[in-house]
């Protein structure tokens, strides 16, 4: 198979796994693993699509097959079940929505509108799954972006669209003493209230309910010393993005920050690889987002009046842009 062949033919592989996580094959066959008949005993599956998909899984070797008995690879069990501590299989159950929304990009550069609105931000399981997809992407890389987050003589931070929280957590262990606010829509919130629940910072986060794109920022915000936004601005527009940094101006202390974590583009626009792809996946699966450069990110902060602190690249997917208010 040629190279371009084997790229146009990608999907067909991943599409396997996707359906497979979608329907919890690899919880159903945790452990002893079940032959066909006793998995469409529990659950109802059609006989061709079951046997089908569960032969290609093993063809892909992600599935065993001995004696009519289906069973999870044992190097691969951990990360496939619902119980990973890294929720990989929340991850692949999310990039199964973007599957479907991926299925017509070629839409949205002729210019047709998606005909849905975002699931994953307005329907509970889809919600769960992204935002548990978040601590899969980031769980284990949170505490060092956290780390690179100036926080000498801060008190108030808001992490918002802060999702699971994770970053707070890591702000929060490192701060004793810092307020720290958890903001995001209400819909997140709610994850994010039962994933955090057995942090030792539990009792000092607070979380407040905000659609900061839609809404005046919240009278219960007090001034912030650091208003911490981690992948949130690519899901908007520029234009968006201006009027939320504008907005968020007024409400951030003399000499405090907005700190900006991205997925940044260079200023060419087609590296790094995976800020290029990811912008696609904002064509697909947002009306207005992007992945942005760096000097985009400053202008919005600039025009609320805020200046460029520094602007770092910790990794190809991680980028911190710190913004200050002048005192
Ligand atoms: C890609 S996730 C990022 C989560 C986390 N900050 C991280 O870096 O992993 C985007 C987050 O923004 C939140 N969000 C999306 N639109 C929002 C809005 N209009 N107002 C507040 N939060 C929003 C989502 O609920 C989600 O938690």
């Amino acid at each position: 198979m040629d190279d371009l062949d084997r790229i146009a033919i990608g999907f067909q592989e991943a599409k396997i796994l996707l359906a497979a996580a979608e329907l919890r094959v690899f919880d159903l066959l945790k452990g002893e693993g079940a032959s066909l008949p006793a998995l469409l005993a529990k659950t109802g599956w059609d006989p061709r699509g079951a046997r089908i998909l569960l032969d290609a899984l093993v063809a892909i070797g992600l599935l065993d097959k001995r004696e009519g008995v289906y069973r999870n690879r044992p190097e691969l069990e951990p990360r496939l079940l619902e119980e990973d501590p890294d929720h990989f299989s929340w991850m692949l159950r999310h990039r199964n929505l973007m599957f479907r929304k991926w299925a017509s990009i070629e839409d949205r550069v002729r210019g047709v509108a998606p005909s849905e609105p975002r699931p994953q931000i307005g329907e509970a399981a889809a919600n769960e799954n992204f935002i548990r997809a978040m601590l899969s992407a980031s769980g284990r890389t949170a505490p060092a972006v956290a780390d690179a987050v100036p926080l000498e003589g801060v008190r108030t931070l808001a992490d918002i669209g802060g999702g699971p929280g994770h970053y707070l957590d890591a702000f929060a262990r490192r701060k004793p003493d810092l307020e720290p606010y958890l903001v995001d829509l209400p819909i997140t919130l709610g994850v994010a209230r039962k994933l955090l629940a057995r942090s030792p910072a539990f009792e000092r986060f607070r979380f407040v309910a905000w659609d900061a794109y839609a809404e005046p920022v919240p009278g219960v915000l007090p001034a912030l010393d650091v208003a911490f936004l981690s992948q949130l601005v690519h899901s908007e527009s520029p234009e968006a993005n201006r009027g939320l940094f504008a907005k968020l101006a007024p409400r951030i202390s003399p000499g405090g920050r907005i700190v900006v974590h991205e997925n940044v583009l260079d200023p060419g626009r087609s590296s790094p690889r995976a800020a290029a792809v990811f912008a696609v996946n904002m064509l697909a699966m947002t009306p207005g987002g992007s992945t942005y450069t760096e000097a985009e990110i400053v202008s919005w902060g600039e025009d609320a009046g805020l200046e460029r602190e520094s602007g770092a690249r910790l990794g190809e997917r991680s980028y911190l842009v710190v913004l200050r208010k002048p005192r």
